[in-house]
């Protein structure tokens, strides 16, 4: 099968996450595209996976533009949905607000990549954000014992990839 993984990164997590399902793709062929450097025809490919991060609650414009000349094209293909981001509790809402009803209706899946909050991987503003965001979570953990630091969630990503294997 001809499979497209196409997401959007800022600092490189969901470009890992990515990375990782492609490599374990290995009796598909698979294109990878990173939509800020390239616009991948849905038609070209038998199955879609897409997606990104969520930073201040939105996904990445590179992500938003690329769903807003292609949404018709890629509720044609089979494809899964997924989001890169570090408050879980979020994502349901994060997905309706970045993918239209019939993409999401249409999808095999929409799954949780999780997120990183590395301080070291930001610049400027972004490391205060982080910050932040580690914080807030550092003091709901106090009360919240599911409150933890995210990280990437390669469970997940083989998840799929198994599915995706056995097509
Ligand atoms: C400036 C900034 C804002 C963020 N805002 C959110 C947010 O609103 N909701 C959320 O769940 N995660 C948020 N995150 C966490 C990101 O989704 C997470 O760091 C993700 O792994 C980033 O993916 P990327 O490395 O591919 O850009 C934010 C991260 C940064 C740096």
């Amino acid at each position: 099968m001809n499979i497209l993984i196409a997401y959007a990164s800022k600092s490189g997590t969901t470009k890992e996450a990515a990375e990782m399902l492609a490599k374990l793709l290995t009796n598909h062929t698979v294109t990878l595209a990173d939509l800020e450097k390239t616009t991948p025809v849905p038609g070209d490919f038998d199955y879609i996976v897409l997606g990104g991060p969520i930073r201040m609650g939105k996904a990445h414009k590179a992500l938003r533009s690329y769903l807003v000349g292609f949404d018709e094209a890629l509720c044609k293909i089979p494809h899964t949905l997924f989001l890169c981001c570090s408050i879980p509790h979020q994502f349901e809402h994060y997905l309706e607000c970045t993918f239209s009803d019939e993409l999401r209706e249409s999808a095999e899946d929409a799954l949780y990549f999780g997120g990183e909050l590395n301080p070291s991987k930001q610049r400027g503003f972004d490391k205060l954000i982080v910050r932040m965001i580690r914080n807030s979570i550092e003091q709901s953990a106090e009360e919240d014992e599911d409150a933890v630091i995210p990280g990437l969630l390669p469970e997940h990503i083989r998840m799929l990839a198994d599915r995706l294997r056995l097509k």
